[in-house]
């Protein structure tokens, strides 16, 4: 489906996932049309900064517009894939009033897509899932078919989400395949996540803060991985099926730590906080079905993808004013 050269959409262009994905797409030959709100849960600039390599492609367009106001079918026809991934991230936040915009970005905004492939079909709509539907799971590593019991409003949302693309593929033939990413990592990680968060308090010579113990695990993946894994969903024999990407190997949050202080020589204090709610346990993933469906293996070790996170925020970081996401 993608073997040559066509037009594929991407929704989430300019996030963290998406102009990885878009940079990838684009050296693969393909035309790609980037879809994206642009939204302020974090920086603007640093959505416009995700796409400046795309952005010089002759190949690339954005339109910056919110999925659920826009008219999708113009966006979408044409296309022979749709990836998926625009959507409101983020685990801890998806409480109190917060709630409404999980909804909009990650169940309406999916709604309205599926609405618009009813009318213009493709041949693969990829929905960027998450990890977080399994909730606090009761096997490691985590088989796709596990029953889902999110811990986090966001978590349900993604698998409300997943759900309606099921549906309209039972009702309306869209061939929907959703990827569950387990908490993904590299340069241009939202700067929410645990890494950014860590590397910005080294630099800052502040006190790390961890949720918990930090004896929690996580299956932690490279994005070049989650990429790669993404593209490949977009051709294999996977339509109806969920695909777990995880990186290979469950690590704690203090083993990170362990490690980043090794690559930046730095010795970073570490404070305790409770636990978030929201936050699972731990998340494993078994990823058979990914190897044998997508012949796809995560080849990037954490020290690895860790250390290309730091450099890439060594490089990036003295630029940048300090602001505190919401
Ligand atoms: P991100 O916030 O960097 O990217 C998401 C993009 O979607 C943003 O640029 C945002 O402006 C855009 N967007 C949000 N709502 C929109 C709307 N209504 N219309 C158009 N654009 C909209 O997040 P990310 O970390 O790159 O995650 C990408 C996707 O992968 C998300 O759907 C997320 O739930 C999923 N995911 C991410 C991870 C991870 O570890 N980063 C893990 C599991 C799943
Ligand atoms: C990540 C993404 O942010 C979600 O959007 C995604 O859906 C999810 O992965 C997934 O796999 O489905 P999360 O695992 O919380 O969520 O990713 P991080 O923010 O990198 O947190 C990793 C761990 O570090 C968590 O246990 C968290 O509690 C902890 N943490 C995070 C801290 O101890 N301190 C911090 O400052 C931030």
């Amino acid at each position: 489906m993608l073997d040559s050269p066509s037009r594929v959409v991407v929704t989430g262009a300019a996030g963290f996932i998406g102009s990885h994905l878009c940079e990838r797409l684009l050296a693969d030959g393909h035309q790609v049309a980037g879809v994206d709100s642009l939204s302020d849960y974090y920086e603007r600039e640093r959505k416009y900064e995700n796409l400046e390599v795309a952005r010089a492609h002759a190949n690339f367009t954005l339109e910056e517009s919110d999925m659920v106001e826009t008219d999708l079918a113009r966006v979408v026809r044409g296309a022979s894939v749709v990836f998926h991934l625009a959507g409101q991230p983020g685990v801890r936040p998806s409480w109190g009033s917060h709630f409404d915009r999980y909804v909009h970005d990650n169940i309406v905004a999916t709604q309205r897509l599926l609405e618009a492939l009813r009318e213009v079909p493709v041949q693969r709509l990829v929905f960027a899932s998450s990890s977080s539907v399994y909730g606090n799971a009761e096997m490691f590593p985590t088989k796709e078919t596990a029953l889902p019991r999110p811990v986090s409003p966001y978590g349900m949302t993604k698998l409300a989400a997943e759900h309606l693309a099921f549906v309209y593929m039972r009702n309306f033939g869209i061939p929907a395949t959703s990827i569950r990413y387990f908490t993904v990592y590299g340069p241009r990680q939202r700067p929410d996540m645990a890494f950014h968060r860590f590397m910005e308090a080294l630099v800052d010579e502040q006190e790390i803060e961890i949720y918990g113990d930090g004896e929690q695990t996580r299956e932690f993946t490279y994005v070049s991985d989650a990429v790669d894994g993404t593209v490949k969903a977009a051709s294999a024999d996977v339509v109806g099926q969920i695909v777990n990407l995880g990186g290979g190997s469950r690590v704690t949050v203090n083993r990170v730590l362990d490690t980043l202080e090794d690559i930046s020589r730095m010795k970073p204090r570490r404070r305790y906080l409770p636990a978030a709610p929201g936050d699972p346990r731990h998340t494993g993933a078994s990823i058979n079905v990914a190897r044998e469906k997508l012949e796809w293996e995560p080849r990037v070790s954490l020290r690895d993808g860790l250390t290309k996170q730091w450099e890439w925020f060594l490089a990036t970081s003295a630029k940048r004013p300090r602001v505190t996401p919401t």
